[in-house]
Parts: C-alpha cells; sequence; structure tokens
C-alpha cells in the first residue's frame, strides 16, 4: 500500500481542489464531527501530505503528531512544516504496526479503514488506534461509504468515479476509483461492510460508534447551490465515523 501512495506523489495536492475535498463539505463534516480540538493533544494517522494535520494544529490543537505508511507523503509533509514550521511531528509507520507515539485525546484518519487488506488488519489499525487514545478519548475516521451505490448518482462532477463498482460489494472486495485531477490518478483500495468496521472497533475496545454522512456547509450551499450537491449528498463516496475509548 506505501508503494501506491509512494507513486501517487504530489499529485494529491490537485485533489484537494476537487468538490468532493472541499472545506464545504469534505472538511465541514470532519471538523463537525470532531467538535473542537482546542488544547487537545490530536494523533493524525494515514495523514498524507498532511492536509488535516496542519489545520488540526491551525485549529488550536496543543499537539498535533501525523503518521502515514508512504515515505513520499510525510516527505511531502514535512516540506510543509519546514516552509511554515507549526510544530508538527511526522513518522512514517503502518498504523496496524506503529509503534508507541504517546497518549492522545483524539485520533484522527481521513481515509484510512478502506485500506485495511484483511480485517484482521483492520482489527490490528483499530487496536493500535484504541491504545493511542486517553480513556475517554474519541477516534473520528473518514473512509469510503460502505453504503455507495451503482445505481445512485457516481461522483465523477465532484472530482472522483467509482470504477466498475458493483451492485453488490463482497467484504474484501478490491475497488478502484479515478481522481479527476490535472494528471488524473486511479486509487485501489478495499470494501469492508458497515459490520465488519464496527466488529473492528468494538473488537478493539470502541463503543458509542456513529456513523455520519457527509454534510454540506451554509457556506458551500450559499456559493453552488443545493442543486450542484444534491447527487454528491444522494451517494457520497465517503462517510464520518466517530467512537469513543
Ligand atoms: C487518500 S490519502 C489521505 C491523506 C490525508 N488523510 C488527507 O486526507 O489528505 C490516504 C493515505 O493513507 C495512507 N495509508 C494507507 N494505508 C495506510 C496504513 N496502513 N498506515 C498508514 N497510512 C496508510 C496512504 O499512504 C495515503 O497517504
Amino acid at each position: 500500500m506505501s508503494a501506491q501512495y509512494d507513486q501517487i506523489g504530489d499529485k494529491v495536492a490537485d485533489w484537494d481542489v476537487l468538490p468532493v475535498r472541499s472545506e464545504f463539505l469534505e472538511g465541514h463534516t470532519i471538523f463537525k464531527a470532531l467538535g473542537s480540538v482546542e488544547e487537545m493533544s490530536v494523533l493524525d494517522l494515514a495523514c498524507g501530505d498532511g492536509l488535516y494535520t496542519r489545520q488540526l494544529k491551525a485549529r488550536g490543537a496543543a499537539r498535533v503528531v501525523g503518521v502515514d505508511i508512504s515515505e513520499e507523503m510525510i516527505r511531502g509533509a514535512r516540506q510543509y512544516e519546514e516552509a511554515q514550521p507549526q510544530g508538527i511531528d511526522y513518522h512514517v509507520a503502518d498504523v496496524a504496526d506503529m509503534r508507541p507515539l504517546g497518549s492522545f485525546d483524539v485520533v484522527t484518519a481521513i481515509y484510512l479503514l478502506h485500506y485495511a487488506n484483511s480485517p484482521e488488519h483492520m482489527l490490528r489499525m483499530c487496536r493500535n488506534i484504541h491504545a493511542h487514545l486517553k480513556p475517554g478519548g474519541s477516534f473520528v475516521t473518514y473512509a469510503f461509504n460502505p453504503e455507495f451505490s451503482a445505481k445512485g448518482p457516481n461522483s465523477t462532477r465532484y472530482g472522483i468515479t467509482m470504477l466498475d463498482f458493483p451492485e453488490a460489494p463482497r467484504d474484501g472486495q478490491a475497488l478502484s476509483a479515478e481522481l479527476h485531477t490535472k494528471s488524473p490518478f486511479t486509487i485501489h483500495f478495499s470494501y469492508w461492510s458497515r459490520d465488519t468496521h464496527e466488529q473492528a472497533l468494538r473488537e478493539a475496545g470502541f463503543r458509542d460508534i456513529t456513523w455520519l454522512r457527509p454534510e454540506c456547509s451554509p457556506e458551500g450551499l450559499a456559493k453552488l447551490g443545493q442543486a450542484f450537491w444534491q447527487d454528491y449528498l444522494d451517494n457520497p463516496h465517503a462517510v464520518a465515523l466517530r467512537c469513543e475509548r
């Protein structure tokens, strides 16, 4: 999996400007699920080149640490940190195997769990996430929507197209999506049902698992209108998930 994002490199930054990634939709949904992070310690997993890691610090988190399996992504994140230091530490690791990095108030993971290559891999990720949280801490993640429907609108006009999406995806089934950046690229991941996510989270010790569909912010609605966002909101490619230790 590291190779996948090592190849994609800085094309990822182009993705950040597409509607699907917009602060009106993805950012709004994630930060609403998170609530305030002021003065908190936050571990941002699958941080990529640090898009949300930097935002977490900018929103007042006291300590922020980013982790990604891809050396190339972390190289990019460190470049941002060097250019505009915020005091963020970055590490290269697979979340399933990362060494202890401390105890955090909040763990975030924006686009991680669908990269698990087996239920056992997802369970190891969830156990390690749980182990990095203080008692009472929260885990907020954003992941491929287990209820994305082949019959619903695809998300092409928002910047991402699910390729050959099956009518009844099976757990562990290989999926691909094309990202419509300046130089388009394809990502590969696995389908995991809601039950598989919830089972891994519960077995790892999490409680109060809540799924949250993406929402558009009032600013996003004012700027582009409800009609622009509606197809995406009817069949979003990703959803948020929050649970507590
Ligand atoms: C779609 S990118 C998202 C990056 C970032 N969270 C963002 O939203 O900009 C997914 C990231 O997950 C990372 N990743 C995939 N599997 C991982 C694993 N097992 N452990 C850590 N990072 C992983 C990839 O290297 C990639 O950078």
